[in-house]
């Protein structure tokens, strides 16, 4: 497209993106990455919340989940924008933006390996010749296979389903008598009408060694095959269903124990052929080194990659998965040496959530960047294992010049803050 301005030709550079994050503050952050680099928003997505037209030169509606419409209208797109890129924030697309890109000939990442960023078992399967560094692990498809699968496997052992997100259906076997009710919830669980991301593999599932050690992602990108680290967060997850509570950026690992973390992901992601993506990979730190438990391609959600990663370094990561999708030169110099958290404030029972309360003083202190309202209140939440999003009611996050004060403004949120929840007619609150 050209349009002429003040006699000279300007050329609009225009960057195709998949759907928005769920959480709207992060689609928000996405959108305005794109504009600060100068580009036109299009979008494919199944459809667009209010708050992202203005931020979006051009809307198409498509159903996502149907791979041949969705590539098909990336065609038309193409052939009226010249885009530059395609780019993926969500973890359902990953596949998808893969195929686009190949179809285009735009900066991607093979098919093969989107498959593995998609299937914890495929991802797994590839890895294989990593010596330590994965659980035991087997693919299982009901109880009967499941108890086999555990004699190998052996207990406590974690079964999961292969194709999901955002913890959802993630059950610990403990013990023997554990098995039956895992897959019976599983089976209820891992359905389209549930949650359409089984629509793409299922009731499949993965069951794995569970991993001891501390709780760790790493943040990074590949671009032309190079990959970069940009930092490592520290992470607390729920028991037993492992929501995640709270993320510290950076680790507070030891120098050593991060190089041991860099290096082991690089080899992942070049095991796997990421390309032209952000990454986000999850291990544990433990007596063993680094034991690896997932990696997306795409960047981390739960306002790591919009919030966390650009207060506590100063590198723009939103930007960055902009720039990869676009071929474009990648900025990861870091700026400043913050340490950047969030804690979640948790809905403790079942009942209608009826506000989050608390808060006044931790919207007093400088301390605190930003309280997000996750979920309205009024909404009849549920708990894990009846609903997986619906726990997790305010987001807080701080930051602080050190950890320990960053821990100290974090402690604050569990000991000040708190979900009401009154009980509903006719259930239990
Ligand atoms: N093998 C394992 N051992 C211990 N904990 C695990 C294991 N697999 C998953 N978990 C826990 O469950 C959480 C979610 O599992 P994950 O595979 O990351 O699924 P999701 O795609 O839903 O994030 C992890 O962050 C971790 O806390
Ligand atoms: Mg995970």
């Amino acid at each position: 497209m050209h349009d002429t301005r003040g006699g000279c030709f300007v050329t609009e550079r225009h960057i195709l993106f998949v759907n928005l994050r769920r959480i709207q503050r992060e689609g928000l952050e996405s959108l305005l990455a794109a504009r600060r680099l100068g580009y036109r928003v299009i979008l494919l997505g199944r459809s667009i919340p209010e708050f992202a037209k203005p931020l979006v030169h051009e809307f198409r509606q498509v159903d996502t989940y149907d791979r041949a419409a969705s590539i098909a209208a990336a065609r038309e797109l193409h052939a009226e924008y010249n885009l530059v890129g395609v780019a993926n924030f969500t973890e359902v697309d990953v596949q998808l933006v893969a195929a686009i890109a190949a179809d285009l000939g735009l900066p991607g990442m093979s098919e093969t390996a989107a498959l593995r960023a998609r299937n914890k078992y495929v991802m797994k399967d590839a890895l294989r010749h990593l010596d330590g560094v994965l659980p035991r692990f087997a693919k299982v498809s009901d109880l009967a296979e499941l108890r086999v699968a555990v004699e190998e496997v052996g207990l406590p052992a974690v079964v999961k389903p292969t194709g999901a997100s955002g913890s959802k259906g993630i059950f610990e076997l403990r013990a023997p008598e554990d098995l039956d009710a895992a897959m019976e919830r599983l089976s209820q669980i891992a359905r389209p009408d549930f949650d359409p991301v089984f629509k793409q593999f299922g009731a499949e599932f993965i069951v794995e060694e569970f991993l001891e050690g501390d709780e760790l992602s790493v943040e990074g990108f590949v671009s032309g095959g190079e990959v970069h680290i940009v930092t490592i967060t520290d992470k607390v997850t729920s028991v037993p269903f492992h929501l995640e509570l709270e993320h510290k950026v950076p680790s507070a690992l030891p120098a050593d124990a991060r190089a041991e973390v860099s290096a082991t992901t690089k080899d992942i992601v070049g095991a796997l052929e990421f390309d032209n993506c952000a990454f986000h990979l999850e291990a544990k730190w433990g007596d063993r080194g680094l034991r690896f438990i997932e990696i997306a391609g795409r960047p981390a959600g739960d306002y790591i990659g919009s919030h966390l990663v650009p207060l506590a370094t100063g590198v723009n990561y939103f930007e960055n998965v902009v720039r990869v999708a676009a071929g474009e030169e990648l900025r990861l110099e870091h700026d400043r040496q913050l340490n950047a958290g969030l804690r979640f404030v948790l809905a403790e029972r079942a009942g209608r959530f009826e506000g989050a309360e608390g808060l006044e003083g931790i919207g007093e202190d400088p301390g605190f960047d930003h309280v997000f309202h996750e979920v309205p209140a009024g909404t009849e939440v549920s708990l894990p294992p009846e609903n997986f999003g619906q726990q997790r009611v305010v987001a807080v996050i701080a930051r602080h010049v050190t950890r320990e004060g960053l821990e100290a403004l974090l402690g604050r949120v569990t000991t000040e803050a708190s979900a009401r929840v009154s009980p509903v007619d006719g259930r239990s609150g």
